[in-house]
């Protein structure tokens, strides 16, 4: 085998990207890439890729010799009623983009190569998911800790990268990771936003024309959140209100939660101080849109 050389930046037969199916192929390939003294990063998706997620691997494929991506929607984390069926997929435009962003390997597994029986092991973690999305959605993260947990067993020793608009599924999975002793440094990179402040989500295509005009309410609710805490504001409760305000002043916008809490527990002491995290849920139709920020009150 051609000798592992970092210098080249490449991996012997880098050039094409190579598209998995199976988790036997996955195992054998980045244990070769290991063997060879290469460092291993892991991007998991749903698909239908956008700009966020393109940073997600751009991440990857800098601080690693060999970026895996996979593209999984994985039912376990929809509850009955949400979107599974109708979770918008494009598997064509996806590796494109894959290839644009110079990820080596996808792994596109089938329902049936990740789950080929009725499982019954599920990883649950506690506290931090029962909180937030966890009220809203009681089953999605023991759905999406899962399935995380059989991606990092299967990709090994590895960074992972995770988007900080899902700034509470990065808490539950750095604890699962912590909590289990798993080789995985798990990375959160920066939200990625439309020009008009919209935070990317592949649950975008879903607004429609009159909704999409309304949608970066969630992003002038974070910012008088912000604001309120920039003027001395305290109170979590204040700043919650303050916030809700905004999504009220929005016709087609039902708030879901709203949230001031600390960073690290996300929940919210008497009154705000360090490090914050602003965090909102909000309905527009049939779509769910989550965003949030966060500031240090020094
Ligand atoms: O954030 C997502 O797209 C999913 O929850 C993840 C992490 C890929 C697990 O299915």
């Amino acid at each position: 085998m051609t000798p592992w050389s970092p210098k080249l930046g490449a991996w012997p037969g880098k050039a094409d990207m190579e598209l998995v199916t199976t988790i036997p192929e996955v195992r054998q390939r980045l244990d070769a890439v290991r063997r060879e003294g290469g460092t291993v990063g892991l991007v998991p998706t749903m698909g239908y890729l956008h700009e966020g997620h393109a940073s997600l691997m751009a991440s990857a494929v800098a601080d690693n010799d060999f970026t895996m991506v996979t593209i999984f929607v994985n039912p376990l984390q929809f509850a009955a009623g949400e979107d599974l069926e109708s979770y918008p997929r494009d598997l064509d435009r996806d590796l494109e983009i894959c290839v644009a962003e110079g990820v080596d390997l996808v792994l596109a597994p089938s329902v049936d190569e990740m789950y080929p029986t009725s499982i019954e092991t599920t990883v649950t973690v506690d506290r931090i998911a029962r909180l937030l999305e966890g009220g809203s959605r009681p089953e999605h993260f023991a759905g999406v800790a899962t399935v995380v947990a059989k991606l990092f067993s299967i990709a090994g020793s590895c960074r992972s990268y995770f988007g900080a608009k899902d700034w509470q599924q990065v808490a539950v999975v750095r604890k699962m990771a912590h909590d289990l002793s798993m080789p995985v440094e798990v990375v959160s990179c920066p939200i990625v936003r439309e020009h008009d402040g919209l935070a990317m989500s592949s649950r975008n295509v879903y607004l429609t024309p009159d909704e999409r005009i309304q949608a970066p309410a969630l992003r002038r609710a974070l910012d008088a959140g912000l604001t309120a805490i920039a003027s001395g504001e305290r109170d979590p409760t204040s700043v919650e209100a303050a916030m809700a305000a905004v999504i009220a002043d929005a016709s087609r916008a039902t708030l879901d939660y709203v949230a001031a809490v600390q960073a690290d527990t996300l929940t919210a002491d008497a009154l705000l101080h360090g490090e914050v995290r602003l965090l909102l849920a909000v309905h527009f139709g049939r779509t769910r849109l989550i965003d949030n920020d966060g500031t240090v009150i020094l």
